[in-house]
């Protein structure tokens, strides 16, 4: 069984290096205090150019909190964070989203007065026509530009197979399909990497079907590196390797999903909250399936 705990995922981050190769997200050493609750604890890791990593862990160990930090919503206590090479720590999204950090929320963002095809119109930065000089006197730029914008957004829609819903208000749209136009606000810009926070949580097995497919051809097709949080084992299995669990702010393993999810140390981090989310019986189904090479 290839199962990397703490400490030697810690070692791999100041290599720089992974049999996944590049990292093209390092996290180094990185807390959070929120007053007393320590909600993330020197977390070290790194996220691979090229793969689709999975981030799993009980309710309230810290995922969405390190996915904050990674994204510049918070700044971390101590800690640093490199993109590509770079010390990112403490940029602001825009100036992540820049560089190609996209981020989902757990809770999807859309603009509900808006329809959908306008929601992803509005994803791509300084677009002339926010500007009333250019509208005055650059009409036929502004036009030009909005056009590419809205065949863009089209074709999107055509990817996600929302054509239908297109000028629908985005308000009408289902909780999966929710979901679906956020991960199509991540493809109306050149995303290097993208982060998804729970993007199958109250959808359906179709939807969740269809989200799964979208994620995997925008990995082959568009070369996107995913980082994923999720708390459906089924979905990390199909989509992610590595994947890393975190339990009470800190990083508890590292490996393949099957060997995460037969590794007792994680069986008991699930077990102890009482989570909702456990799986016992999917943990138990991996350790079975995973015994023969452990
Ligand atoms: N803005 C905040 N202020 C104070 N405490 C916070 C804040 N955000 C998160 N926390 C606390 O930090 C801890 C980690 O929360 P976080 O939301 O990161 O967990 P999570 O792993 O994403 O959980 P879930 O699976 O339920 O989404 C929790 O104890 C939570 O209550
Ligand atoms: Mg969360």
């Amino acid at each position: 069984m290839s199962l990397d705990t703490q400490p030697s995922v810690r070692a791999d981050a100041r290599a720089g290096t992974s049999p996944a190769g590049v990292a093209m997200v390092e996290v180094d050493r990185v807390s959070k205090w929120f007053g007393g609750i320590h909600a993330v604890r020197e977390v070290s890791l790194r996220i691979g150019r090229g793969t689709i990593t999975g981030l799993i862990g009980p309710n309230g160990a810290g995922k969405t909190t390190l996915f904050n930090i990674i994204a510049g919503h918070y700044k971390p206590t101590s800690g640093t964070i490199r993109l590509d090479g770079d010390d990112v720590t403490g940029l602001e999204p825009h100036a992540l989203f820049g560089r190609g950090l996209l981020r989902t929320f757990q809770l999807a963002q859309e603009f509900h007065s808006l329809s959908v095809r306008e929601n992803l119109m509005m994803v791509p930065p300084d677009q002339p026509g926010e500007s009333l000089l250019n509208a005055w006197f650059r009409p036929g730029a502004v036009a030009a530009r909005e056009r590419e914008i809205r065949d863009k957004a089209d074709e999107v829609l055509d990817f996600l197979t929302l054509t239908h819903l297109a000028d629908e208000r985005a308000a009408n749209l289902s909780g999966g399909q929710k979901k679906l136009l956020e991960l199509g606000r991540t493809m109306m810009v050149d995303a290097k990497i993208v982060f998804l926070d729970e993007v199958g949580a109250g959808v359906n097995r179709t939807l969740l079907n269809t989200i799964a497919g979208v994620i995997e051809r925008l990995h082959r097709e568009k070369g996107y590196t995913f980082c994923l949080i999720e708390h459906d084992m089924d979905f990390i299995a199909r989509l992610c390797d590595p994947v890393i669990v975190m339990a009470e702010g800190a990083v508890l393993a590292e490996g393949t999903p099957g060997a995460v999810m037969a590794n007792e140390h994680v069986i008991e981090a699930y077990l102890g909250t009482g989570s909702k989310h456990v799986r016992p019986q999917a943990a138990a189904q991996a350790a079975a399936a995973a015994k023969p090479s452990a």
